[in-house]
């Protein structure tokens, strides 16, 4: 049946499927209430991308927390990393003493992260992990330790649930591969 969003969808090949990722994020959840349990949590979704990822993943933890946002740019429109990080919009409250847990979309290069790392660990968190929804290790060019991992991917630029190209595609339900080389 045709709906609103079946154009949009049709030039997308599925990677991981909304039941995938529900799957995937019910079990990284219940991996970090295991590991947190009587701290001090503080789940810091690294914008934009990660705000899909984020609002499910917080849903799926069964403890007290904190969510917090921080606005990064790394690329502009392009699908290629600048290898430049600005930070556009920072925490509302210190997290001094608290257990911050970044919530990444992808590590691709691993530049952001390893820049945002560095940043947050000087803000004094009592413990700073990383929860990231998928990894592509073919392009690493900073290792940086990712303490909770939903996928390990190939070397493909992907978009949905959160991840967008040129600003589009975010609200996908699912994960997936543009397959034709036009933006829509
Ligand atoms: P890194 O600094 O190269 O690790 O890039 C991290 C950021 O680049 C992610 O948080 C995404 O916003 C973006 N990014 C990297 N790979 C992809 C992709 O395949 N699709 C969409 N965005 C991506």
């Amino acid at each position: 049946m045709a709906t609103p969003l079946s154009g949009y969808r049709g030039r997308i090949q599925t990677l991981y499927s909304a039941a995938q990722l529900a799957e995937r994020v019910a079990a990284l959840g219940a991996e970090i209430t295991r590991d947190y349990t009587g701290k001090s949590l503080v789940l810091l979704c690294v914008l934009k991308g990660s705000f899909v990822f984020a609002a499910d993943l917080a849903r799926a933890i069964e403890l007290p927390l904190r969510v917090e946002f921080l606005g990064v740019a790394s690329y502009g429109d392009d699908s290629e990393s600048s290898g430049v990080v600005q930070i556009t919009q920072d925490l509302t409250r210190p997290v001094e003493g608290e257990d911050v847990l970044v919530v990444e979309d992808i590590v691709d290069t691993g530049l952001t992260l390893s820049y945002l790392l560095e940043v947050l660990g000087a803000r004094g968190p009592a413990s700073l992990k990383v929860c990231a929804l998928l990894h592509k290790p073919a392009r690493e060019r900073k290792h940086v330790r990712i303490d909770y991992l939903g996928f390990t991917i190939e070397d493909r630029f992907v978009v949905g649930y959160g991840l967008d190209w040129a600003q589009r595609y975010r609200n996908l339900p699912e994960i997936g591969v543009v397959t034709d080389g036009e933006e829509g």
